[in-house]
């Protein structure tokens, strides 16, 4: 494993090195299994496979959740270390992808970034998008994978390849989960004892939501789960919907379309997204 601080020293090695395909995991760091699993997947399809730690200060419109982002890159470096695969790790400060110009570059993804996430993180998308780019343009991967926890993200990222003309191939994996349902998640660390023993209730409840199909409409769906948590003070629902996988607009009857639920809650400060295939 090689670690690199600055994307053009990356790249100096790159060129020595004969890789007929690089893949590419993007990551803000605190790896978990979810992670680990994009990572291997990488080694399984490419002969050099590059992760980047970066907490990108853009994408975050909460100066407190971007202070609080669990930052922990020795351990990180040992989780890969341990991977035993051709991996080259770039943990850059800002500077390095920004230029000391830390802003969003502007996009448009129309709906796709007002719903949902992009409804209730100002910017958000617009940040990830940035920083995205300036990944692929930094380090030329042939294919990059991201999960699909954050399926909304994997829109957003399918659509700036598509725009921006960008020859990266996405590749999108299936979210991760513990013995207990809980999608794994960076987040879940900053869960006390109790809120983590509760956690569990957000999968359960999508399961329900998927049971329910055959005897309620998606609406009706929707109020049971709102009334569901209104009733659960531990949790402040931000939003739950079920909408079409490519636009994410919500569905008002399934109709044979191709459908997930999505979720966004707090559980004591810390925000959780999930979603499930309906
Ligand atoms: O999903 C994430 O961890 C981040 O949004 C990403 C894609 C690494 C961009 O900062």
């Amino acid at each position: 494993m090689k670690v690199f601080y600055q994307y053009k020293e990356l790249n100096v090695a790159k060129n020595k090195y004969p890789a007929k395909s690089i893949g590419l995991v993007p990551t803000m760091g605190a790896l978990h299994e979810g992670h680990i699993t994009l990572v291997k997947r990488a080694l399984e399809d490419n002969d050099l496979v590059l992760v980047s730690i970066f907490v990108n200060p853009t994408q975050f419109d909460n100066k407190n959740d971007l202070k609080n982002y669990p930052k922990t890159l020795e351990s990180d470096l040992t989780k890969l270390q341990t991977l035993g695969g051709n991996v080259w790790v770039y943990a850059p400060e800002a500077d390095d992808l920004y230029n000391n110009k830390i802003e969003p570059r502007v996009y448009n993804f129309g709906k796709l970034e007002t719903t949902m996430e992009g409804a209730h993180r100002e910017g958000h998308f617009q940040g990830v998008a940035t920083v995205v780019q300036k990944l692929f343009e930094a380090l030329q991967p042939t294919v990059a994978y991201f999960g699909e926890k954050d399926y909304q993200q994997l829109q957003i990222i399918t659509a700036l390849v598509r725009q921006e003309n960008i020859p990266v191939v996405i590749v999108s994996c299936p979210i991760i989960r513990h013995e207990d349902g809980l999608a794994m998640s960076s987040r879940n660390k900053r869960l006390n004892i109790k809120e983590r023993a509760m956690a569990p209730v957000i999968y359960e409840t999508l399961q329900k939501a998927v049971a329910l199909k055959d005897i309620h409409s998606p609406p009706q769906i929707e109020s049971w789960i709102t009334e569901f948590f209104a009733h659960q003070p531990e949790f402040d629902l931000e939003y739950f919907s079920i909408a079409d996988i490519q636009t994410l607009e919500k569905v008002s009857a399934l109709n044979g379309s191709k459908t997930r639920a999505f979720i966004a809650i707090k559980l004591g400060g810390v925000r959780l997204i999930d979603n499930i295939k309906f």
